[in-house]
């Protein structure tokens, strides 16, 4: 495959759903061999939803900053550590090999590293910079495109601090707070949630047509955001239970406004975009009520993070990713539609009863009213659902390709 642009997209928006479903797979697992939970989350997060935002940037920045990237061998390197990284971490954990996770770490970390720098080269290229336009002449959606750059260029910063700290603590073993879910959070919440909301107001209302109706929830959105965030990770690190049950209900505001805000953007879209995204939406609303559940009780915490997690990293994420690849990945791809729309409502049925399921076998395991060995199943059903999303918006790339080459040919 010759190395461009399209070809490094098309192996980030594949590698990704891959990732995600290995990981729920192995989240049913490691229900009866520990050693795999945290790399189930990991292989998640790092190769999963980060490799997805790679993917989506590289198409994205150009597009919507008018330059070029100066160096596509560098963003095939952040993207090609991001990937490797993600599987060495997974293994790592899984087979206890700590030599690995330690590597694995510092190659996701390169890639973050790289994610930074390309967009500095990007932006610091030729190219005629937008003119300034006052407030009150901005229309709806540059209003909306202002509010939403806050989000993106934190998110940026929060991958870095993430890896890094992922580097940091296989090294450094703190004598008190909660590392791991440091980590978690500052990746998912501090990361993926605000490049997921920088994106969606960038993108919805261009697709469907309807315009965001109210800056002021935006503007809530951002501002529970920024209180939080680092509120519920600085909490997590010192142990100050009362910040972090004021973070965590910050960051539920956060959370419900925002869903508040794109849905009805979104529901114009095609039905299986739309789909996604509100089971999406769905899924975060219940993980996110775990969340808050847990800082007001923390006993329950320990008994039911795994629904959470199925919950938030698997319904929420997965299907965030398949209900917006389902109107990107075509758009990526430089072609009309995805390439089996057939597949599209299957995969999501499949991804939401894995999920709800999973959620569900999780919690009653943990409570005993379910074998441990229960719990794989939905988690399987879940990843096929996930790995046929993976093939749809592989042979998507290859659709276009096989066009292409036909039509040169006659
Ligand atoms: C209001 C929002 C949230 C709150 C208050 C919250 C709270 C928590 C708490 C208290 C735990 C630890 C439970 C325990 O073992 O005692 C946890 C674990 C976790 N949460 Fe969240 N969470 C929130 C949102 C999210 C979101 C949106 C995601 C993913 C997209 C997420 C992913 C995770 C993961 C992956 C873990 C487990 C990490 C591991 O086992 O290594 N959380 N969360």
């Amino acid at each position: 495959m010759k190395l461009n642009q399209r070809s490094i997209i098309a192996i980030a928006v594949t590698a990704a759903p891959v990732a995600m479903a290995v990981a729920l797979v192995l989240a049913g697992y490691s229900q009866t061999n520990g050693a795999w939970w945290t790399a189930s989350v990991q292989l998640a997060v790092l190769g999963g939803i980060t490799i997805m935002i790679y993917g989506v940037n590289v198409q994205a920045l150009p597009v919507h900053s008018g330059k070029q990237w100066r160096s596509l061998p560098l963003v095939a390197t952040q993207v090609g550590a991001g990937i490797a990284g993600a599987w060495l971490v997974a293994l790592g954990y899984g087979w206890r090999e700590e030599p690995l996770v330690r590597i694995g770490h510092v190659l996701a970390f390169a890639g973050a590293v790289l994610f930074l720098a390309n967009l500095m080269l990007l932006f610091s290229g030729p190219g005629a910079r937008p003119p300034r336009i006052a407030w009150h002449e901005r229309t709806q959606q540059q209003k909306v495109d202002r509010l939403a750059i806050p989000f993106t260029m934190l998110s940026g910063l929060m991958v870095v601090v993430g890896t890094a700290l992922a580097v940091l603590l296989d090294f450094w073993q703190p004598s008190s707070g909660r590392w791991d879910l440091v980590w978690a959070h500052v990746m998912l919440l501090g990361f993926f949630f605000p490049m997921a909301s920088g994106t969606s107001y960038h993108m919805l209302a261009r697709w469907s047509g309807r315009d965001f109706r109210s800056l002021r929830l935006i503007g809530l959105h951002l501002i529970a955001f920024l209180i939080g965030m680092p509120a519920m990770t600085i909490a997590l690190a010192i142990d100050a239970d009362m910040v972090f049950r004021i973070g965590a209900i910050a960051m539920a505001v956060s959370m419900v406004a925002w869903a508040v805000n794109i849905l009805p953007v979104a529901w114009p879209l095609a039905a299986a975009a739309r789909g996604g995204i509100a089971l999406a939406m769905g899924f975060m609303v219940i993980g996110i009520g775990f969340g808050v559940m847990f800082a007001l009780d923390p006993a329950a915490g320990a008994r039911l993070r795994s629904t959470h997690v199925v919950s938030n990293l698997f319904g929420f994420a997965g299907l965030l990713i398949s209900g917006f690849g389902y109107r990107y990945v075509p758009q990526l791809a430089g072609v009309p539609h995805i390439c089996w729309p057939r597949l599209e409502l299957p995969q999501l049925g499949l991804m939401t009863v894995g999920s709800g399921v999973g959620m569900l076998f999780m919690g009653l395991r943990m409570y005993g009213h379910l074998e441990p060995e229960a719990v794989i199943w939905p988690c399987l059903v879940g990843g096929i659902g996930m790995l046929l999303f993976a093939v749809n918006a592989a042979a998507t790339f290859g659709y276009r390709a096989e066009t292409l080459r036909d039509n040169s040919v006659s």
